[in-house]
């Protein structure tokens, strides 16, 4: 192999791949679709924020980045996405189910709404459900495919988030496990992307505070001190996920959030005196 082509094949980590990116508009659908396109991959950005989504795709280069309007909820929007994506580059390779929102925080059940509750498992789970089984529809004849999802450390954690956050994304974890199984067979790849807080409009509402105090109240509580996660951190994970490099991952929930959730802050044994 040619040093250039070696080189491409190190630092393109997606070349010739398709990806449809939902939620891309923001965040870390945005950022995702900005580091797959570097990679070489070529990207339909699916979202309801048009303007948003249509610049943020140009911003990409016209021959990259699609925008598509898709709300995630609508099965018609869903198809049409994945229609789009294959009749424009031909295929789909990576379905990335990135979409999703969080309802007011309330700290008492009592106090939720069920229309709330149903708004944000509609896009959270429902959402991801319709971007699997279309995502399904076409990769499984074609024998191939990578799916992922971003579920949130919520999806194994109680009381991180509200209750029908919580529920969503434990929701995502679920699904994700069910489609490994069933599309094992035809070798292809589902898995999902669980991280830690960060500064993206989603959490920013969710916590009502700007970038740096909600960067500054993470870091503090955070167990892995000294750096804060970005949505390119989240967007380097889905890279890897989606790439060749993930071959044999399958069914996995990966976990960006510096093992946050693992800690039990109760215990305090490896509390260094003078740290
Ligand atoms: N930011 C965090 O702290 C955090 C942590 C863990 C998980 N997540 C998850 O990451 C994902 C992306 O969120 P983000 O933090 O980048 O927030 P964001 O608000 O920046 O991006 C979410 C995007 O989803 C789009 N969207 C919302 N409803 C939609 C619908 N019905 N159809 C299509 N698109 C829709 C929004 O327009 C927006 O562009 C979400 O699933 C979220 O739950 C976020």
């Amino acid at each position: 192999m040619a040093i250039s082509s070696l080189l491409a094949a190190i630092t393109r980590r997606l070349e010739g791949k398709v990806a449809l990116v939902t939620g891309g508009a923001s965040g870390i659908g945005a950022c995702t679709a900005k580091i797959f396109v570097q990679h070489g991959a070529k990207v339909i950005m699916a979202d309801v924020q048009d303007d948003l989504g249509q610049s943020v795709s140009e911003s990409l280069g016209p021959s990259n980045c699609t925008y598509v309007h898709c709300d995630v909820t609508n099965e018609d929007h869903i198809k049409n996405a994945v229609d789009k994506t294959v009749s424009t580059y031909g295929k789909l390779d990576i379905m990335f189910n990135n979409a999703g929102i969080s309802d007011p925080p309330k700290p008492r059940i009592v106090d939720n709404e069920k229309a709330d509750f149903e708004r944000v498992l509609g896009i959270n789970v429902t959402g991801v459900f319709l971007g699997m089984k279309h995502a399904a529809r076409v990769m499984v004849p074609a024998r191939s495919g990578s799916i992922l999802s971003t579920a949130s450390l919520a999806s194994n954690l109680g009381g991180a988030s509200s209750h029908a956050y919580c529920c969503s994304k434990h929701a995502v974890v679920g699904l994700t496990r069910n489609l490994a199984v069933e599309l094992g067979q035809f070798g292809i790849r589902v898995n999902c992307l669980s991280p830690y807080a960060l500064a993206t409009p989603l959490a920013k509402k969710f916590v009502g505070l700007n970038d740096e105090d909600l960067e500054n109240a993470m870091n503090a509580l955070g167990n892995l001190k000294g750096v804060t996660l970005r949505a390119d951190d989240v967007a380097n994970a889905a890279l890897y996920l989606a790439s060749d490099e993930a071959k044999y991952v399958s069914g996995h929930n990966l976990f960006i959030d510096g093992g946050f959730g693992i800690v039990n802050s109760a215990f305090k044994i490896f509390q260094y005196p003078d740290a």
